[in-house]
Parts: structure tokens; C-alpha cells; sequence
């Protein structure tokens, strides 16, 4: 099976053929993902809560990610690896993010780096990107300025707020980026979005109008340390399996019933 590429995810939103991500951790959950054809794995910094226990991502290390990243790597052989960036390892110069992202690629295999953040690291995005280095932007709730934003807040729901949030995905695109994360944004503010960029919009609690959809893959079995966001689905209650489970939202990202109305905001 041929690796998904930057192009293929492209050729995809031209397309409006649904991308549907997931978040991995693991060789054995992640060989599950790749089996059932999942375009996108991340290997998010996610994984500081839902793995590690800590009550944000902030504590999450660069080495701890390229560890998670090389197991995910090993398992995939379709989809695209991408690795998280964590808080503190791109902010301060396009230099730094740069040593940081070859890390990543070169040592964990993963394809493409994500970074938090608009306008503000649109440098850095134009600097890995003209240097061979794919980037994800993640716009929206974005969990690293947890502190700043007063907890997991939907964003966008003022006027000013949307309009930034624009401007940000705007300035990113310009720089030259290849993958957008919208997280916990009002539906419509998404589909905007969608429109006016070029790269592929991957949502998670942005409504069914971006070009694709992520979950946290413990999310989506159910499996919660806390109280279930609004927009998660727990797609275990009507499986049979771990691998079907990842099969029926799979589907309902490909066949537009999932996010559902009771899953935006
Ligand atoms: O860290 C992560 O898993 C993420 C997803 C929520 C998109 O950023």
C-alpha cells in the first residue's frame, strides 16, 4: 500500500474526500489504525494526559514524543506519521524549531511536525517549510496556552476572536503550510476557515464542514480520565472490537454522519 503523502491529502480536500486522522501512541493500537486505512496518525502531546496522567500537555518532553513516534512509526505503513511539537521546542526562534523538527523526523520516522499557534510562528512554518520539513498547524483551542486561554475553552465565539483566528490560518497557509488542526471552534467559523485556505482542515469539536476529522483515540474507546468533551464519541458501545470501533468512525467521518450536530458548537 502506498504511503498517504502531503500531495494525496491535498488531491483529497480538492476532491472533498473526507480525511479521517486519529491519535496513537503505540505500535499495537497504530497497527490497528493503519489496517483499517486511517489517512493520518498523530502522535499527539496528547499523550501527557491521556497516557501520562498530567492535567495539560505542558510537561510533555521532545524525547518522550520521539519515543512515542518511532513505536507509531514502526506500525504504519500507509499513514502519515505526524509528530507533535511540544510547548517549548519551537516558540523562541525558526532555528530552534528547525533542530527540533529534523529530530523528530530523523530519529522517529514521523513525516510531517505540528505546531500551536497563528501568526506569531508563521516565520518558523516558512522556515521548515522551504527547508523540506512538512507542518501542521493547530488553530482553535489550542490546549499549550492552556494558562493563557483560563482552561479548555471553545475559541472563536466572538467576532473578534473569529476574525483573528482568519488571520491566522491565512498567514500560516502563506508560509507554506501543508496540514490545519481546528479544535473546539463554532462549525461555522470552520467552514470558513476550510474555505479560504489551502492546505486540508483536519477538525476535532469544529463541526462536519472541515476536510477531515481527528479524535483522541481514547476518546473515541471510551476510555476517559475525566468528563467526555461534547464533541467525542465513544464508538466502543456498539462494537464488538477495538478494530471495529476504529472501523465505524472511520466510515462515519467518510460518509459525513460523524460530527454530528450534538458533537459541534
Ligand atoms: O495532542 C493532540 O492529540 C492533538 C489533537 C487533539 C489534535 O493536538
Amino acid at each position: 500500500m502506498a504511503r498517504i503523502t502531503v500531495d494525496h491529502l491535498r488531491t483529497m480536500k480538492l476532491d472533498k474526500t473526507p480525511i479521517v486522522c486519529l491519535t496513537a501512541y503505540d505500535f499495537s493500537f497504530a497497527t490497528i489504525l493503519d489496517n483499517v486505512g486511517i489517512e493520518v496518525a498523530l502522535v499527539g502531546d496528547s499523550l501527557g494526559m491521556v497516557v501520562q496522567g498530567h492535567s495539560t500537555t505542558l510537561p510533555v518532553t521532545l524525547d518522550e514524543i520521539i519515543y512515542h513516534c518511532k513505536c507509531v512509526s514502526r506500525a504504519c505503513g500507509r499513514a502519515l506519521v505526524v509528530a507533535d511539537m511540544p510547548f517549548g521546542t519551537f516558540e523562541s526562534s525558526p532555528q530552534k524549531a528547525f533542530d527540533n523538527a529534523a529530530r523528530l523526523l530523523g530519529e522517529s520516522g514521523a513525516h510531517m511536525v505540528k505546531m500551536e499557534g497563528g501568526e506569531p510562528i508563521r516565520d518558523t512554518v516558512s522556515f521548515l517549510a522551504d527547508r523540506g520539513i512538512p507542518v501542521c498547524g493547530h488553530l482553535g483551542l489550542m490546549p499549550q496556552s492552556v494558562n493563557m486561554l483560563g482552561g479548555f475553552r471553545v475559541q472563536g465565539r466572538t467576532e473578534a476572536v473569529a476574525q483573528q483566528l482568519v488571520r491566522d490560518a491565512e498567514a500560516l497557509d502563506r508560509a507554506g503550510l501543508s496540514l490545519l488542526v481546528l479544535e473546539a471552534i463554532p462549525a461555522g467559523l470552520a467552514e470558513v476557515v476550510t474555505r479560504s485556505v489551502s492546505p486540508p482542515t483536519i477538525g476535532i469539536g469544529a463541526g462536519p464542514g472541515t476536510d477531515g476529522q481527528i479524535l483522541i483515540l481514547y476518546d473515541l474507546l471510551g476510555i476517559y480520565s475525566q468528563k467526555s468533551p461534547k464533541f467525542s464519541k465513544d464508538f466502543m458501545q456498539d462494537a464488538g472490537s477495538i478494530a471495529e470501533a476504529i472501523k465505524v468512525y472511520a466510515e462515519a467521518v467518510r460518509n459525513g454522519t460523524f460530527p454530528g450536530p450534538e458533537h459541534s458548537f
